[in-house]
């Protein structure tokens, strides 16, 4: 398959992830206005595809203004911000711009860099947390529960949770994935079960509020997700309904896996309660499909992602290791 987010050129190729699962299509942005509008959209979305983002949006604007350093910076802080919480945005963006110095194909180079760094780091987080897994759950082959879209799309290439499945699979122990369709933008039902569908992995998918149910029916061994931005501590930022999740699978006894690759892991924040949380649009909650669902002036609380205290969380797993949790 190709890469979630690749340069072709002058421009940053996309697969539009608001089209999936009904048309497999590209968007060739050409201007750092146009990714970041993609980026706020979701049209590309998850942790490590935003570093990529960040890296090649300021990749194209070293290119585009020259000298005119002030204005690369610039471009480069509105990268930074257009979303919050996952740190990879940011951190691509640095990674980037520290390059300026040397010009703008110098910067390119770096860019190019983040994304092939990016599938071996998840190749290897991924094969990590698969062999934790197995050691950590006597049952085969597994039934594994995931939550939101952690995957090839997620991710320059591989995948983090999605990418323990691609391990587990191929070596012929998953039994079937849960998919949480995760309200209210469905990347789980939308893009998780696309990829798992594609990958010919069995799966189900569950409105997010019957994975506490499928747990109590013993019908789950194991939790896999990714993160957005991990604290020094160990707390999570995933997305909202990760949480409840974690909750649930303590109640029950079962492990609960986050895979990411290092650059998630944000060592400047001792703790979770310093995690920018996003808040995303009302519409998002009150239409549903387009259609509205809720009255009028109903107002809404619609946080995109929740933090997971590092005590309900079995192991932290990246590329560099497994995080040594309090
Ligand atoms: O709002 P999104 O779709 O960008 O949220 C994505 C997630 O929460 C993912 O679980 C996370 O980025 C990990 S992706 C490997």
């Amino acid at each position: 398959m190709r890469r979630t987010i690749d340069w072709d050129e002058d421009a940053v190729v996309i697969i539009d992830q608001c089209a999936l699962p009904g048309a497999f299509s590209t968007l060739r942005l050409r201007t750092v206005d146009e990714l970041i509008d993609a980026i706020r959209r979701l049209a590309v979305r998850g942790a490590p595809a935003l570093g990529a983002a960040g890296a090649l949006g300021t990749a194209m604007s070293a290119l585009r203004h020259g000298a005119d350093h002030a204005a690369v910076e610039a471009d480069a802080k509105r990268l930074a911000e257009a979303r919050p919480t996952a740190v990879n945005l940011s951190w691509g963006v640095r990674r980037a711009l520290a390059k300026l110095p040397e010009g703008g194909q110098a910067v390119l180079v770096e860019a190019k860099a983040v994304l092939d760094e990016d599938e071996t780091a998840n190749r290897q987080a991924s094969a990590r947390a698969a062999e934790a897994i197995l050691d950590r759950c006597a049952r085969r082959p597994l039934r594994l529960l995931t939550h939101c879209n952690a995957g090839r799309l997620a991710t320059v290439g591989w995948g983090t949770a999605l990418g323990v499945v691609w391990h587990l699979h191929t070596a012929g122990h998953v039994e079937y994935v849960f998919a949480d369709e995760t309200r209210p933008l469905l990347q789980g039902a939308r893009l998780t079960a696309w990829e798992l569908a594609q990958a010919g992995v069995p799966y189900r998918v569950l409105p997010d509020s019957a994975a506490a149910t499928a747990m109590a029916r013993g019908l789950i061994d194991c939790v896999v997700v990714g993160a957005d931005r991990i604290a020094a501590n160990g707390d999570v930022a995933n997305k909202i309904g990760t949480y409840p999740l974690a909750l649930a699978a303590a109640r029950h006894g079962l492990p609960f896996f986050v895979v990411a690759p290092e650059s998630t892991v944000d060592r400047t924040l001792p703790g979770g309660e310093h995690i920018v949380i996003e808040e995303r649009s009302a519409a998002e909650v009150t239409e549903f499909g387009g259609r509205r669902v809720a009255p009028d002036d109903a107002a809404v609380f619609n946080p995109a992602f929740d933090v997971t205290p590092a005590d309900l969380i079995t192991a932290v797993v990246t590329d560099q290791g497994i995080l040594p949790l309090a």
